[in-house]
């Protein structure tokens, strides 16, 4: 995530925070899963997402 002039950026990087938090108090071994590539889905302009992100528990 870059931001650029996001007027969101503060309160979505706290959001983040939060979540990767919670997440790896729930699953402490997650890790990305081996040779795990993150394309970009298709067809966003302003919101960039992986087309899939495969991890392992
Ligand atoms: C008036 C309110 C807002 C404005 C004007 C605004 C504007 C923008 C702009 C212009 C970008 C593109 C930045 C760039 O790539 O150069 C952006 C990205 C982003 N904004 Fe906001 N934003 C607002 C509120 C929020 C809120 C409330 C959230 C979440 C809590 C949020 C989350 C994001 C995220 C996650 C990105 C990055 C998307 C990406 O890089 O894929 N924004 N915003």
């Amino acid at each position: 995530m870059t931001f650029g002039y996001c007027l969101g950026a503060p309160l979505a990087r706290l959001e983040s925070h939060l979540v990767l938090e919670q997440l790896l108090e729930r699953f402490p071994e997650l890790r990305l899963a081996p040779g795990c590539h993150r394309d970009p889905a298709p067809g966003r302009v302003m919101v960039r997402r992986p087309a899939r992100l495969d991890v392992v528990l």
